[in-house]
């Protein structure tokens, strides 16, 4: 095996969360905050894990723990993702993954997906499979469930791919969308959200609920599928009116939070064209669109948020020099 080193981009939820995990597309985009992924062979036939970002200082395993159960949380999806691939394709040398990243694992940039892709497509190019973009994936996808069980792998399509894309659940549509880069402003609420949590508070609202949270389902697809167009032709206005459109669906869902609302109360104030929550809600980050950005910010800034600058639509995986 060669040492490589690759690195994945984060993502922004930009319409049809929740939905999506129901057959509905949604849209994703790529952002310029970046996962650094290195593999390298190592003497021993071990596997050494260092990711300190998400608080794994120095994981060393035997390839037999790569099935165990027990497996620190911060290395659980890099471990999954070694297991998935090495069971397809066998690695004969011992390995080692240090990741490094851009973004905290807090905001809701897609941490995780962003180190599974990062970890098969290492291993892909230092083993010479070269996979291609659908393989990496679809064993990323894997990988992903193995560890929680829930999610549409939206977030794994925007890691491989980058871009921003309309996406149906499982990669059954991926689709490059033409849009310009979006005049987003990010605003960070400081609370951490489980979407494992978030994802299933829905399904047992949707048990006790089918019509009504089928219906809210339908609309937001109507709303995606909007939001695809206008965003094409760069039509920010009518963006910011599907935005908060589609927030209003999120409440009812009752995914929203009182400090989401808050960012996304004051964001408008401020002129925003539109804005949501972005993601499982709960927490992590809300989104506007605005014409004066540096208006919005102050505003969300003085609403108690936190800015993160972003770039959208950014390239997916790709191998970096070493
Ligand atoms: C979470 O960021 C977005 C959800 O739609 C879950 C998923 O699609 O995996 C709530």
């Amino acid at each position: 095996m060669e040492k490589v080193e690759v690195s994945t981009p984060g993502k922004l939820m930009l319409f049809g969360e929740h939905a999506v995990v129901y057959g509905r597309p949604c849209i994703v985009t790529a952002v310029d905050r970046r996962m650094k992924v290195k593999v390298e062979p190592m003497k021993n036939q071990g596997i050494e894990i260092a990711a300190p970002d998400v608080g794994v200082e120095k994981l060393s395993l035997g390839v037999q723990d790569l099935e165990s159960t027990e497996i620190p949380k911060g290395a659980r999806f890099i471990v999954a993702a070694l297991r998935n691939f090495s069971r397809r394709y066998g690695v004969s040398s011992g390995i080692k993954v240090t990741t490094e990243s851009e973004f905290s694992s807090e905001f809701g940039f897609g941490s995780s997906s962003a180190v599974t892709v990062g970890t098969i497509a290492a291993l892909s190019w230092g083993v010479g499979e070269n996979l291609s973009k659908e393989e990496m994936f679809r064993l990323a996808y894997q990988s992903v469930l193995d560890v929680q069980g829930v999610g549409s792998g939206f977030d794994i399509a925007a890691a491989v791919w980058g871009g921003t894309l309309s996406f149906i659940a499982g990669g059954r549509e991926v689709v490059p969308l033409l849009a310009p880069r979006l005049p987003l402003v990010v605003g960070y609420t400081g609370i951490k959200a489980d979407t494992t949590v978030l994802v299933k508070d829905v399904a047992r609202k949707r048990e006790v609920w089918p019509n009504l949270i089928d219906g809210v389902f339908d609309l937001m697809a109507v709303i995606s599928k909007l939001a695809k167009e206008v965003l094409e032709k760069g039509e920010w206005d009518r963006a910011g009116d599907l935005m908060n459109s589609n927030q209003g669906l999120l409440e009812a869902l009752g995914v929203s939070t009182i400090e989401l609302s808050r960012l996304i109360f004051s964001a408008r104030q401020a002129g925003a064209w539109g804005a949501k929550l972005s993601g499982a809600g709960g927490g992590d980050c809300m989104i506007s669109l605005a014409e004066d950005e540096e208006k919005v910010e102050r505003a969300i800034r003085d609403a108690g948020g936190v800015v993160i600058k972003v770039r959208t639509g950014t390239e997916g995986v790709r191998r970096e020099e070493i």
